[in-house]
């Protein structure tokens, strides 16, 4: 089925006349191939979600939020750019990308799906043409792995064909902007197999671009997340200090971080998203077998892992003490991983909101961006949703409930001690207190809470 080779690969791609396909259309697929087909190559989007590609072929797509997506879709699709379900479309490709996931398993890394796609690409490429694993790689799985099966494939890497990985790590929220803007690394075996990645990207990326080792590049992606990871733990093991010593958190990170070495980050309720999560795994994983334990990282792990859980029994605890014993209800606000992000991937949410419902609590969610409960009963409206709770815990810092009227929310609840627990450190304690909530939040601590209630009893005799 392969096309012979007739032109030279960095001919088509400097002419943009490269057939350039992407095999997953999900956070990161589609916007490449947008950018690429917006460079002016023609692009093939393939995913086996048929309901996927039947959205985007309706100009629809779950990427929604992200600025300019849409508008790309429209402008590109059916011109540029071509969402498909056919693996048929794809023969004869130029270059062909693969940003399919890699989740992590109960004990390691499963790259089942890369596998996958890698056979498929391995048929469809022409000879000749480029093969490019975006999607994250844990340490040797290029060396080890991805080229003993393209070389099993009877292939010379070099000659018949080209090959590189080059790791993505755009932010959701900001992938456009961040596909462009972020430095790059591409990790190859041979110059030439970098060379012409770096044509392609060059294509659309504005910052620099960096040609390495695929072992480097797979270390390089798994280390920035591990960093990201290892520093929000930093900032929630001192919330839990400050939580233990009577302070506010927020005076100590502000205070400490006016030293100029000092850039404490904001504690949560947890990390979540698909690759904090994962990533500093890969990467312990790699380094474990090989003989080294990373405790740091690993640690880190565990106390951003843990935070959603000690936040479920705080939350058990004070609701209990304030109905005598019994449990209550809790209007969890926000279930995504991060604010303005429809993406509800190892959200902490997850864990917080089970926990609760395992201690026996009624939860009832509602998050302006997804319909999605984890087990609680989702409410579509914001005070319908709180009008009976005992407490509102903010999980997620949406925009809209970072302006949000405390006191209107209050007077919609029809209870004589409501919780503000704040996850995200979104609020005054003051404003809440004033608003008449009793104020409690990651990093603060919990020990003047009776007399808090006292005052809020006072405030609020019904
Ligand atoms: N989402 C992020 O923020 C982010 C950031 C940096 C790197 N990454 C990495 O990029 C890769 C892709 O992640 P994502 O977030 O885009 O995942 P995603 O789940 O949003 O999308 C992946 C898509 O691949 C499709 N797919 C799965 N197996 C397939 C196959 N064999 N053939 C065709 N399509 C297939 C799925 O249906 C899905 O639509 C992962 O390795 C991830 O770690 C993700």
């Amino acid at each position: 089925m392969k096309r012979v080779l007739v032109e030279d690969l960095e001919t088509v791609i400097k002419s943009k006349e490269a057939k350039v396909s992407v095999i997953g259309q999900g956070y990161i697929g589609l916007p490449t191939s947008l950018l690429i087909a917006k460079a002016g190559f023609s692009v093939y989007g393939y995913d086996i979600n048929r309901d996927l590609i039947k959205e985007l072929l309706l100009g629809k797509t779950r990427l929604a939020k992200e600025k300019g997506i849409k508008n790309l879709i429209s402008e590109l699709k059916g011109k540029k750019y071509m969402p498909t379900s056919r693996l048929e479309d794809l023969i004869g490709s130029d270059v062909i990308i693969i940003a399919v996931p890699t989740p992590k398993g109960r004990n390691g890394p499963n790259i089942s799906m890369v596998l996958e796609a890698l056979e498929n690409a391995l048929e469809l490429v022409r000879t000749g043409g480029l093969i490019v694993v975006e999607s994250t790689l844990p340490p040797r799985t290029f060396y080890d792995i991805i080229i003993p099966e393209v070389e099993g494939h009877g292939l010379k890497i070099g000659r018949d064909i080209f090959l590189a990985y080059c790791p993505e790590r755009a932010l959701p929220g900001n992938l456009l902007h961040e596909l462009v803007n972020n430095f790059r690394i591409i990790g190859a075996i041979d110059e030439r197999s970098g060379q012409l990645a770096k044509l392609l990207y060059s294509s659309f990326v504005k910052a620099d671009i960096e040609i390495t080792d695929p072992l480097t590049a797979e270390v390089v992606k798994l280390v920035e997340n591990s960093y990201r990871d290892v520093n929000i733990a930093f900032a929630n093991e001192v919330a839990r200090i400050c939580e233990v010593l009577g302070l506010d958190v927020r005076d100590v990170r502000r205070l400490s971080n006016r030293h100029p070495r000092v850039h404490m980050l904001v504690p949560g309720i947890g990390v979540g998203g698909s690759c904090l999560t994962k990533d500093p795994l890969f990467l312990f994983w790699a380094s474990k077998e090989n003989g080294y334990l990373p405790e740091l990282i690993r640690n880190a792990r565990g106390i951003n892992s843990e935070m959603p859980h000690h936040y479920a029994m705080i939350l058990d605890d004070i609701i209990r003490r304030m109905n005598g014993g019994s449990t209550g209800t809790i209007a969890v606000l926000g279930v995504t991983y991060k604010g303005d992000v429809p993406d509800i991937r190892e959200s902490p949410a997850e864990p917080f909101v089970k926990d609760l419902i395992n201690r026996g609590h009624v939860v009832k969610i509602y998050d302006p961006l997804v319909k999605f409960s984890f087990g609680g009963k989702y409410v579509s409206d914001i005070m319908e949703a709180i009008k009976d709770a005992d407490a509102l815990a903010f999980v997620t810092d949406h925009s809209e409930f970072k302006f949000i009227d405390l006191a209107k929310l209050r007077r919609n609840i029809n209870k004589r001690q409501v919780i503000l627990f704040d996850g995200r450190l979104l609020f005054d304690p003051s404003e809440a207190e004033e608003a008449g909530f009793i104020y409690v939040s990651v990093g603060r601590s919990f020990g003047r809470l009776e007399e808090r209630m006292i005052k809020i009893n006072h405030l609020y005799e019904i």
